[in-house]
């Protein structure tokens, strides 16, 4: 028998690998011979303290547990001051003195707050997803935090759902390839370094896919659908080492997926070998009581344990029934080990044990907070984040040596700016209004300002005031849309229009002044249906939530400082009756001819077009892009080649900008039916006035692989449509055949 002897480089990494894994794994093995059943199910625990501005509110209640050693880690507690004295309590008061985790929502920003993630996702931007997360690392890490619960990776196309605000829109292949840089981002290279904290990818599983988009609600669908556009995503975070996954509230296919063991044990633990540990959402194993899956507290912690939820995040159970579960034979001590084993693994990895105070360190987090460098890419990446939905002739940019009617109910607001999940970012002082911005570039004198209306209220008694200044003024620029709490959590709404009397308000300007210039900046979480605002407008810039330095963006947008990029990954309905619509939906028997949308018996309403308002992928910038040029390196491969697409971006407009450039697959035939476009590449590129380039894509048979009726993932030889394009509405024009 021969030896295969490695290579000097691998044999190398072998011992590395040994010696630093072996580590953690024997540290854990010894420490876990030494705690007691008790100790080891309280390492399954989670209790969440108060918290305030200055730190948090340390609540006697949860020390108790702390200090009986029945906690393993904390939630909503943060600053350095704050965790050092619960970790004191932990590390000095109980037998063995194994640290606390900290966790927290760190979800777009720790203090520093970026915009929300369905914004950032508009970037297409992966460096800046990183760097995003990164600084909330950084900030997070500086105030005491090990833990954040993010990303959020859940697949979402229907915008009555509030928590579309968190995610990375409707599609499978970029939202992967956001979570990847979302959780590189939080973890780093090197989790025992005190700047890098553990990610979690949450909701598992298929939260998105709630029935009629109301949180919380009901999810039913194949196992092919699963793996097909829910899972994915998750995997990619396993690909990029995350340590942590949350189960979610919604149930799946009539099991709660805090009580799965098909998604938690069979494929997250043993299919994709996951090594880190689940935590449960917020009560989400006693919520199977209300599911009608668990008789009581009991049944629900049983149940939790033995699909493989690890952490029992504020629920109680976990610490009240196992013990007794496992005399009873209900849960195997192993099980409860395990979780053990998986929780202490990343407190050795974190470094906790050598150090439980490195995080909670008071001249770091001074010396952190609010970095300038930190608020000024906040800037830049709410510039970059902000979709630019209409610009009839040339409206914007806007020109400073006009007057300016500054009109709406958040045109000086500093509080929404930092939509749902603001975690610890001020609300109340730090946050730049879209008012605060526009100084940065015309004189107060320059502006005209009227609220308008409220929000959500019906008073239309400040139209006539906002008229009248809408009168005065060059340019009217409205900020309105919803307020943050309006999206999120509980936060799903059965109409996508503005709310309140803005859209009657937005009506009774364009009517006062028919012939002005009105621009239209929206502040809102979710995609709307601004069917009608879009016909009395000249130009509609979607800031989203942009974050503390949102209102300088949006002013540097406004005035070409920056220039719009940002392109949809959530399509807009033109109304909600079209929902749930994305873009690569299937073709069904009866598609709607393309040179004859009204025939009859086929796919389609008859009240509205199927079309969206604005597409997936969509956005404008101040310059103009064309593209040219395709050429395809053969239009037959085999299965071991890959193919070359490319096509010539030219930037013909007046401006320099960046592009995002998008390539879309259409798989004509397979064994299951296939969307109509799949998103399977994007290439963000900069060109100066003037400039082009060739951008070249490359495929290879894994790009085409899916999983067919027997859950088999595979790639199946035909005929596939390509097009390189800057949106994904477009006519597919060329072709390609994949042959065995
Ligand atoms: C909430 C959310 C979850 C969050 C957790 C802790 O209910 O569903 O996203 O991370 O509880 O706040």
């Amino acid at each position: 028998m021969t030896f295969k002897i490695p290579s000097l480089c691998a044999a190398l990494i072998m011992v590395i690998t040994h010696v630093h894994g072996q580590n953690y794994e024997a540290q854990v093995d010894a420490l876990m011979q030494r705690m007691t059943l008790e100790e080891r199910i309280g390492q399954t625990v989670m209790y969440g303290g108060g918290w305030d501005k200055t730190g948090p509110t340390i609540n006697t209640e949860f020390e108790k547990h702390i200090a009986d050693g029945n906690t393993g880690a904390m939630l909503n507690v943060y600053t350095a001051k704050g965790t050092r004295a619960l970790q004191k309590i932990a590390v000095e008061q109980t037998r063995l003195g194994i640290p606390l985790l900290f966790g927290y929502d760190v979800i777009h920003g720790h203090r520093t707050i970026f915009p929300i993630n369905l914004a950032l996702s508009c970037s297409w931007d992966l460096g800046m997803v990183e760097q995003s997360s990164r600084i909330a690392a950084e900030e997070a890490s500086a105030e005491g935090l090990h833990w954040t619960f993010a990303p959020m990776v859940d697949v979402a196309r229907d915008p009555r759902w509030g928590r579309i605000s968190e995610g990375a829109g409707e599609d499978v292949f970029l939202g992967s390839a956001i979570a990847k840089a979302y959780v590189k981002g939080f973890q780093g290279n090197d989790l025992s370094a005190n700047n890098t904290i553990l990610a979690c990818a949450k909701h598992y599983v298929a939260y998105g896919a709630a029935q009629a988009g109301r949180d919380y609600h009901t999810v039913n669908m194949s196992e092919n659908e699963l793996r097909n556009v829910y899972l994915p995503p998750f995997k990619a975070t396993i690909d990029a080492n995350v340590q942590t996954f949350m189960s979610a509230f919604n149930e799946l296919n009539g099991v709660p997926t805090s009580g799965n063991k098909f998604t938690l044990r069979d494929i997250l633990k043993d299919e994709w070998k996951f090594k880190g540990f689940v935590v449960s959402d917020y009560t989400s194993i006693n919520e199977m009581i209300m599911h009608g899956f668990a008789k009581d507290s009991l049944e629900s912690a049983k149940i939790g344990m033995n699909a493989g939820v690890d952490m029992d995040m504020m629920g109680e159970v976990y610490r009240k029934y196992l013990k007794q579960l496992i005399t009873e034979g209900k849960v195997d001590e192993a099980a409860v080990n395990d979780a053990c084993r998986r929780i202490l693994l990343t407190k050795f990895k974190l470094g906790l044990f050598d150090d439980p105070y490195r995080y909670s360190d008071e001249t770091r987090q001074k010396e952190t907070i609010y970095k300038p460098e930190f608020l000024e890419t906040a800037r830049h990446i709410a510039a970059a984040s902000s979709v630019l939905l209409k610009n009839d002739n040339e409206a914007l940019p806007l020109s400073k040596d006009q007057t300016f009617a500054l009109i709406g109910p958040l045109a000086k607001d500093e509080y929404h700016i930092n939509g749902n999940w603001g975690g610890a970012g001020d609300r109340d002082g730090k946050s730049v209004s879209i008012y605060e911005g526009l100084l940065e570039y015309v004189s107060d004198k320059a502006i005209f300002y009227s609220k308008g209306c409220d929000i959500e209220s019906e008073d239309q008694s400040g139209f006539k005031a906002a008229i009248e200044t809408a009168k005065k003024a060059d340019v009217v620029l409205l900020v309105m849309g919803e307020s943050y709490h309006m999206s999120g959590e509980a936060a799903s709404r059965t109409n996508l229009k503005i709310p309140g009397v803005q859209p009657e308000l937005i009506q009774a300007i364009r009517e006062a002044i028919p012939n002005k210039k009105i621009i239209l900046v929206l502040m809102n979480g979710r995609p709307l249906n601004i069917s009608e605002e879009k016909e009395e407008v000249n130009a509609i810039l979607e800031a989203w939530y942009p974050g503390t330095m949102g209102g300088l963006a949006v002013a540097d947008l406004l005035f070409g400082k920056e220039n719009p990029s940002a392109k949809l990954t959530a399509t807009f309905p033109r109304n909600v009756g079209q929902v749930p619509i994305y873009y690569n939906m299937k073709n069904t028997g009866r598609p709607i001819p393309k040179n004859n949308p009204k025939e009859d018996y086929k796919s389609n309403y008859i009240d509205s077009p199927n079309t969206p308002l604005y597409p997936f992928g969509f956005g404008l910038s101040y310059t103009t892009f064309t593209y040219s040029d395709f050429k395809i390196s053969a239009k037959t491969i085999g299965f071991n080649e890959t193919l070359k697409v490319s096509a010539t971006i030219s930037n013909t407009g007046n401006y320099d900008g960046q592009e995002i450039v998008q390539l879309y697959l259409h798989d004509k035939v397979g064994s299951v039916t296939r969307p109509v476009k799949e998103l399977k590449g994007f290439e963000k590129i900069f060109l100066k006035k003037g400039e082009r380039k060739v951008v070249t894509f490359e495929i290879s048979t894994e790009d085409l692989k899916f999983y067919n009726a027997e859950m088999l993932y595979g790639v199946e030889p035909g005929e596939f449509e390509i097009a390189i394009a800057p949106s994904s509405d477009f006519e597919f024009e060329h072709m390609f055949e994949l042959k065995k």
